[in-house]
């Protein structure tokens, strides 16, 4: 059979940013230093960092020379209303309120919609999707698909949410108690695994049914609009941007972070279709964001935006985003170390629990599988398991998550393939290595979202 041609990127490189080449010696100093947790290094101490997929983009030749139009009029700038003409086009919704990023949007949002007797219903909720609802004391449950548990099934879109888990839950709680039903796509939270338009016709006739609000946060829609037309039948002769906008006629708000597919390193959305809830928005927005024509954005990254929204359909740019995360994950499962499959469009998910079984769930297999990572290849990256949501029990007994994961997030037209085929041969090493790694004690932690900061001794 002929070899395959190289997957090469579909861009040439304009502008560079040096990167500092380290030791092994250097970098085990560099992390107990920071007390063996990722997020307490210096960037300049890292060689590929892939802590995450979320305004670590680069941009392209055309945002920048956007940003030279940026118009930074406190109120109608033109540069807003570049951007709004452009989700207006993409949604097909009418109200478009501009944020710094996706949390403040859900903080917007969800302060609304809350409330101490509400209950929000998701294929997964994201932890600041999560922290935004709870904090106003309502409830968030995940209705997650049952095969995402099996880690290893082939299945195309094990992101969805499963209908009828979300139709009890409405009929438990009662619809009037019912905040929205939040479908996040792809289901950053579950592997990055993707959402079909199926599944989406079934939540919006779930949500028709109850008059329940539908909100679909879309920050990767571009990357979920890929597997639709590849995985899904009847639609892969529609191009990817018809696809999301198939998607987002059937909700009534859109959430974007647009740190993600938006290709921007800074920058939020929130899009609705109801006049009433987006005027309630729009004061929140100004109390808190800024004017309305720029919510926290300044003129030159709305212009950066407004490019990024339409490059990220790029049907090149889309496969080669899809296949480079994909030729990561294929490797690494060549070589033994178990992941998650099929592999998530911006980050590929190792089975830590699995591949460091030595090494007990309160001894942090997932944060002891980073911490080789780094000391061995300047790699970055994050523990998604008992670090990040591990709990105690009243005698201070660990309680594990279900799976102890690690995420390989990959930046948008950041690395080159050398760069990937650098972080493949790192796991050479790893194999070799990972019978004598030890698990770590925690030395500092936070009462909330640990992972950020406690600090960690090797055992
Ligand atoms: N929703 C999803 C699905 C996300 O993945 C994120 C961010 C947000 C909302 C919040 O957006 O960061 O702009 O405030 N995810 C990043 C990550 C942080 O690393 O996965 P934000």
């Amino acid at each position: 059979m002929k070899k395959e041609r190289t997957l090469a990127e579909p861009f040439r490189i304009k502008m560079i940013e040096p990167l500092r080449m380290t030791t092994v010696e250097y970098r085990k100093k560099a992390l107990q230093k920071a007390g063996y947790n990722p997020f307490l290094l210096s960037s300049d101490d890292v060689y590929i960092d892939l802590l995450t997929d979320s305004g670590t983009s680069a941009m392209s030749d055309r945002q920048w020379s956007a940003m030279m139009l940026g118009d930074e009029s406190y109120a109608g700038a033109r540069s807003w209303e570049k951007l709004e003409a452009e989700v207006k086009d993409l949604t097909g919704m009418h109200y478009v309120l501009p944020a710094h990023q996706g949390r403040a949007a859900e903080r917007i949002l969800y302060s609304l919609l809350g409330g101490k007797d509400k209950v929000f219903i998701s294929n997964t909720h994201f932890d600041t999707t999560r922290a935004n609802i709870e904090f106003t004391g309502a409830l968030a449950i995940d209705c997650m698909d049952e095969n995402l548990l099996n880690a290893e099934a082939e299945l195309p879109f094990k992101g969805n949410i499963d209908i009828e888990q979300a139709r009890a839950t409405v009929l438990k709680y009662g619809k009037e108690n019912i905040g929205a039903v939040i479908l996040t796509v792809t289901n950053n939270s579950s592997g990055g695994q993707p959402v079909s338009m199926e599944n989406a016709r079934q939540v919006k006739a779930l949500c028709d049914e109850f008059g329940l609000l539908f909100v679909l946060d879309g920050c990767r829609i571009a990357e979920n609009s890929y597997f639709i037309k590849h995985r899904e039948g009847g639609l892969e002769n529609l191009d990817y941007r018809t696809i999301a906008q198939q998607m987002l006629s059937l909700c009534d708000a859109f959430i974007m972070s647009a740190k993600k597919d938006g290709l921007v390193n800074m920058g939020g959305l929130l899009v609705l279709r109801q006049q009433k809830l987006a005027e309630k928005c729009t004061n929140l927005l100004i109390i808190s964001e800024g004017f309305a024509t720029y919510g926290g954005l300044s003129g030159r990254d709305m212009e950066a935006m407004a490019v990024g929204l339409r490059e990220v359909f790029d049907p090149d740019y889309l496969h080669y985003r899809i296949k480079s995360t994909e030729y990561l994950g294929q490797h690494l499962h060549r070589k033994g170390v178990p992941l998650i499959r099929p592999y998530g469009g911006h980050a590929i998910y190792l089975d830590a629990g699995k591949f460091y079984d030595h090494i007990p769930v309160h001894q942090f297999p997932g944060q002891a599988l980073v911490c080789d990572l780094y000391e061995q290849g300047g790699i970055r990256c994050v523990e998604v398991g008992s670090v990040m949501f591990g709990k105690y029990d009243e005698q201070r007994n660990h309680i594990p998550p279900k799976n102890e994961l690690v995420r390989l997030a990959i930046p948008r037209r950041v690395y080159t393939q050398s760069h990937i085929d650098y972080v493949i041969d790192v796991f050479d090493d790893i194999l070799e290595m990972k019978a004598q790694s030890r698990g770590l004690k925690i030395a500092y932690e936070p009462t909330f979202l640990r992972h950020f900061t406690a600090r960690f001794d090797r055992i």
